[in-house]
């Protein structure tokens, strides 16, 4: 093998995802401390969105800024190289987190062992569901009273819509737990509190009803995780890992995050099982990992909020190939030459420039303005990577000028926001306003004081009392013609000017369903 090829084989590029709080910062921090690319932990919260600032947006972009550093964390362990790409915790901002997932090859789902399967989490699966991205599940904070562990991965299994197989098992719970029984090596790993730093205390035993156990965990305990163990084995599929490359399988297993309880155990397999960079797909044709040439499009960008400065982080996610400084590459929507002095790539926290990078790898580009989300570069090749949809808001506003001298100025600013992914733009086809969707609240007041800082423009928000925005298609061109005539009021053009209906409740669109079965309606813009 080339070692080009074995450079792309150590990677590990994934993402963690949680409902807020259930613990994915504190499992990020503790991953790198195993990695060695952290030394202490609480170096890792000032990424978070911190709970006090959810109402104030600008608290929020505050912080986001700070947390550019930190949206992708590369690190070493053993042979590998991962990279954790940050997912922002805030339901506002959910679009980035969807749009994240298109660049991992696979997940670590954080569920809190007392809450179990949350909202966010589920509309996050929904995600990874669709593009059959591998899922490893971490149940955290096991040193608190929480859920029966078999209830639990009934749960995760029903909601997620997902098998499961405990890879390791708990030993009591809340003020009772003991650590972790690893089912594969036969290890007991018992560990000592240490909020700090890594301290462990690794038995390993010939066999579960070694006597060991009952000396290390008691016999009430060692009862328990017997029975416990029988039953799983008994109940549960051997791990496969082809299904859970597939998607169809998670392997789960059980910790606390702040205590560092079994994340070595969840690391370790991690790197062994999940995939390395995967092929993706162009409009044209598959891409390799292994293809020399080099090849990216960009899933993120990060704005810098100071007025002064109107600069961004383009984040590009390398698909195939080797990334350079200062060689020119093809921007294919632009049709543009352009070559990157300063990219800057991440190593635990540090932001630095570097000279070259690998498929699943992630660089940042410095930009002025000549990249939006789902841009493709390469080295000449006509290529666009498919894959970043767009997803039905949950909120919608009219937007309109409030200052008559700077309309120009506004359409302006808005086609570079949306471009950004701040929020989505359709055009009503039958009256020509335009109606911003967004996710959460948040964004609207994002955008008019953006408009107004680095554009010079003033908007205003009009009501809109809509449902959901729908991508519709059908084989049958006349039924469609039909079907966009008869509803010309509620269609709109999106920013690449496919069709969509905006159904302004459930039941118009249950309604426009039955009435027209030939036409599919879609709550993604990509099918
Ligand atoms: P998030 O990124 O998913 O939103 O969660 P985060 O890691 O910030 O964790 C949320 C809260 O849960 C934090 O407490 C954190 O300390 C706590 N936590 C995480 N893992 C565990 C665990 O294994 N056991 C217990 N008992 N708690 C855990 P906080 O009080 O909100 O923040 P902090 O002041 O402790 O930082």
């Amino acid at each position: 093998m080339s070692t080009y090829s074995q450079e792309i084989d150590k990677r590990r590029t994934f993402a963690i995802i949680s409902h807020p709080d259930a613990g994915k910062t504190t499992l990020t921090e503790k991953l790198l401390l195993f990695g060695g690319a952290i030394h202490v932990a609480g170096a890792v919260k000032s990424n978070k969105i911190r709970k006090t600032a959810t109402s104030d947006w600008m608290e929020i972009e505050r912080q986001r800024g700070i947390s550019v550093a930190t949206s992708v964390m590369g690190f070493q362990y053993k042979d590998y190289k991962i990279n954790i790409l940050d997912t922002p915790g805030h339901e506002d901002f959910a679009e980035d987190t969807f749009r994240t997932l298109t660049a991992v090859d696979s997940v670590i789902i954080v569920v809190d062992s007392a809450k179990g399967v949350e909202k966010q989490t589920r509309r996050l699966m929904e995600v990874c569901r669709m593009r059959h991205t591998p899922v490893i599940v971490f149940v955290n904070k096991l040193d608190r009273e929480g859920r029966d562990a078999f209830d639990l991965l009934d749960e995760i299994e029903e909601e997620l819509q997902l098998s499961v197989r405990p890879m390791t098992w708990p030993i009591g719970m809340g003020e009772r737990f003991k650590g972790v029984y690893d089912l594969f090596s036969s290890e007991l790993n018992l560990f000592k509190v240490d909020k700090q730093h890594i301290a462990e205390d690794v038995k390993k035993i010939d066999s579960i009803d070694s006597t060991v156990l009952d000396e290390s965990v008691g016999p009430s305990l060692a009862e328990r995780l017997r029975a416990d163990i029988e039953l799983v084995n008994g109940v549960y599929p051997d791990f496969d890992r082809e299904r859970y490359l597939r998607g169809e399988l998670a392997p789960v297993f059980f910790g606390s995050a702040l205590n560092n309880f079994g994340i070595r155990e969840l690391l370790d397999c991690f790197v062994r099982i999940a995939p390395s960079p995967q092929p993706l797909q162009a409009q044209e044709r598959e891409i390799s990992p292994h293809e020399e040439p080099f090849t990216g499009f960009v899933f993120k960008i990060h704005a810098n909020m100071d007025p002064n400065h109107r600069s961004c982080i383009a984040f590009v996610k390398i698909c195939s190939g080797r990334f350079e400084r200062n060689k020119y590459y093809r921007h294919i929507r632009l049709d543009k030459q352009f070559r990157f002095s300063s990219p800057t790539a991440f190593m635990a926290q540090k932001k630095e420039i570097v000279d070259d990078a690998y498929a699943g790898d992630i660089v940042g580009l410095p930009d002025t303005g000549n990249f939006k989300i789902g841009d493709t570069l390469t080295e000449g090749e006509l290529l666009h990577f498919k894959g970043l949809p767009s997803f039905s808001p949950e909120l919608f506003q009219y937007i309109e000028n409030a200052d008559p001298m700077k309309q120009k100025q506004l359409i302006k600013g808005i086609e570079q926001l949306m471009g950004e992914g701040v929020a989505q733009l359709f055009v009503n086809q039958f009256n020509g306003r335009r109606i911003i969707g967004t996710v959460g609240q948040l964004q609207f007041e994002v955008i008019k004081y953006r408009l107004l800082h680095e554009y010079g423009a003033e908007c205003r928000w009009e009501p809109i009392h809509l449902y959901k925005a729908c991508w519709i298609e059908s084989d049958n061109r006349e039924v469609l013609d039909n079907f966009k005539r008869r509803k010309a009021q509620y269609m709109a053009h999106d920013i690449e000017g496919r069709d969509v209906f905006l159904a302004d409740s459930g039941y118009v669109l249950q309604m426009a369903q039955q009435d027209f079965p030939e036409i599919k309606f879609h709550f993604t813009s990509e099918f």
